[in-house]
C-alpha cells in the first residue's frame, strides 16, 4: 500500500463550481472571488479579507501597507517556511530569527526578548546593526496548533510592534487563555493582518492561493490596491462600471486570485470544520495507537486550543532508535508511507547563514528540535487501511531500529 503525505479533498461541489466559472466567460478576479472574500471574512471573524495567489503573497502585502522599509528589522521564528522571512527580504528589511518552544515549535517569546536585548548589546552576527530599528513580529502556528495571541499582542505592544500572523496552517483554529476565557479564532482580531494559505496540501486548498484579513480599514484598502498593480480599479469594477479608465496609484504587485480558482475555494471553505474534524479524528487514533513507543514523542494535546490539526508531527527519541531521521524517514518512504519534515529552520539555509552569519548555537532549540521531527500523513480522505498502514509501519519500524 502506498499512503501519500497528502490527498487534497475535493468534492462535485468545487468541480461544478469551477465549471460554472469556465463556462461564465469571466475566468479572473470577479464575482466569485468577492463572494470568497466575503465569506471567509464572515467565516474567521474579520471585517476586510482580500483574496490573493498565494500566503507569500498575503505577507508580502501585510508588510508593505505596515510600511516595512529598508533598514528595518522584524522578529520571525526560525522554525518556519521560507516565505515569512522572505517577504521581509523583499522590503530590504532584516527577519531577526527567533528560537521555537520545545514542544510546540511554535515562537519563543522569551528568546524573542533575548534576541532584542542581544541586538542592542551587539551580541548577534555583525552583519546585524545594534541600531536595526525592530518594527514587527510573525508568529506562525506551526502546523496548527496556535500561539497564545494575548502573550503575542502584549509583548508587541510592550514593544510598539506591529504583528503579521503566519496562520498558513491554521484555518480553521482557535485558541483561550485559559478554560474561563472566551474562545478567539484565528483572524478575529488576533493580529494586525492574519495571513492564510490554500497552497495544494493545506487545511483548504484552490491549488495556490491565500488570504489576508484584518479589522483595518486603511490596510485592506492598501493592500487591495497592492495586490493588482497599484490601480485605482481592478478589470471587474471597470467591467461592470462601463468605464475602461483607471489610475497607476502605486507600484503594485500582480497578486489577485483568479475565479477558478476562487470557485474551489468557496466550496472548501464550507467543509473546512467537517475536514478539521476528520483530521483531529485521525490524530486522535494515531496519538492513542503509538502511545506506548519509548522511540516516539507524540504531538501534544493542547486544551486551550481548537487544534486545525494540518499536520502531525512526531518526535523522535534519538537515544532510543539505533538510527538518525533520515534513515527512518526515508524507511517510511520505502515501505509506502509519505511522509515530510517540518522544517529546516530557517538559520540552517545557506542564505541565512552566508547573508548574516546566523550559527546552530544561536538557535540552539530549532537546531537540536528540526533533526528529530518527522510529519505523518493526515488528511480528512485517509481510509482506515490507509491509517493502519501508516500505525503499523510505524510501529514495526519502532521495533526495527530499537536501542
Ligand atoms: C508557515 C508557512 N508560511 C507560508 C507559507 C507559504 O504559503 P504559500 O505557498 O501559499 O505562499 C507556507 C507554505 O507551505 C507555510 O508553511
Amino acid at each position: 500500500m502506498n499512503v501519500p503525505f497528502f490527498r487534497a479533498a475535493i468534492g462535485d461541489d468545487e468541480i461544478n463550481e469551477v465549471v460554472g466559472v469556465l463556462k461564465s466567460g469571466w475566468l479572473t478576479s470577479g464575482p466569485v472571488t468577492k463572494r470568497f472574500e466575503t465569506e471567509f471574512a464572515a467565516a474567521v471573524g474579520a471585517t476586510q479579507a482580500v483574496a490573493v495567489n498565494s500566503c507569500t503573497a498575503a505577507l508580502h502585502l501585510a508588510v508593505e501597507a505596515l510600511k516595512l522599509k529598508a533598514g528595518q528589522g522584524v522578529l520571525v521564528p526560525t522554525m518556519t517556511f521560507a516565505a515569512t522571512a522572505e517577504v521581509v527580504r523583499y522590503c530590504g528589511a532584516v527577519p531577526i530569527l527567533v528560537d521555537c518552544d520545545p514542544v510546540t515549535l511554535n515562537i519563543d517569546l522569551h528568546d524573542a526578548r533575548v534576541k532584542l536585548q542581544q541586538l542592542r548589546d551587539g551580541k548577534l552576527p555583525t552583519a546585524l546593526r545594534r541600531d536595526l530599528p525592530v518594527v514587527g513580529i510573525m508568529p506562525v502556528h506551526v502546523g496548527g496548533a496556535m500561539c497564545d495571541m494575548g502573550d503575542v499582542r502584549e509583548f508587541a505592544a510592550a514593544e510598539k510592534l506591529w504583528v503579521v500572523e503566519d496562520a498558513a496552517h491554521t484555518l480553521p483554529a482557535a485558541w483561550r487563555a485559559d478554560a474561563a476565557s472566551p474562545w478567539q479564532r484565528c483572524g478575529e482580531n488576533s493580529a494586525d493582518v492574519t495571513c492564510y494559505s490554500f497552497y495544494a496540501n493545506k487545511t483548504i486548498t484552490t491549488g495556490e492561493g491565500g488570504m489576508a484579513v484584518t479589522d483595518n480599514r486603511e490596510l485592506a484598502d492598501r493592500m487591495r490596491l497592492m495586490s493588482l498593480h497599484g490601480l485605482s480599479r481592478d478589470a471587474w469594477d471597470r467591467y461592470r462600471g462601463g468605464s475602461w479608465d483607471y489610475r497607476i496609484i502605486a507600484p503594485g504587485f500582480k497578486y489577485n486570485l483568479t475565479d477558478v480558482a476562487a470557485a474551489v475555494g468557496v466550496h472548501q471553505l464550507r467543509r473546512a470544520e467537517a475536514m478539521r474534524a476528520a483530521r483531529q479524528s485521525i490524530a486522535e487514533t494515531y496519538s492513542h495507537e503509538l502511545a506506548d513507543l519509548p522511540q516516539i514523542q507524540l504531538p501534544p494535546t493542547c486544551p486551550n486550543r481548537l487544534h486545525s490539526w494540518h499536520l502531525y508531527p512526531i518526535a523522535l527519541e534519538l537515544d532510543r532508535l539505533s538510527v538518525d531521521r533520515n534513515t527512518l524517514k526515508q524507511s517510511l518512504t520505502d515501505a509506502g508511507v509519505g511522509t515530510s519534515v517540518h522544517w529546516r529552520p530557517l538559520h540552517l539555509h545557506d542564505y541565512y547563514r552566508d547573508e548574516f552569519g546566523w550559527q546552530p548555537e544561536h538557535l540552539p532549540t530549532a537546531t537540536r528540535e528540526w533533526e528529530r521531527r518527522i510529519s505523518l500523513p493526515l488528511f480528512p480522505s485517509m481510509t482506515a487501511a490507509e491509517r493502519e498502514h501508516v500505525v503499523g509501519t510505524v510501529r514495526k519500524l519502532c521495533r526495527q531500529y530499537a536501542k
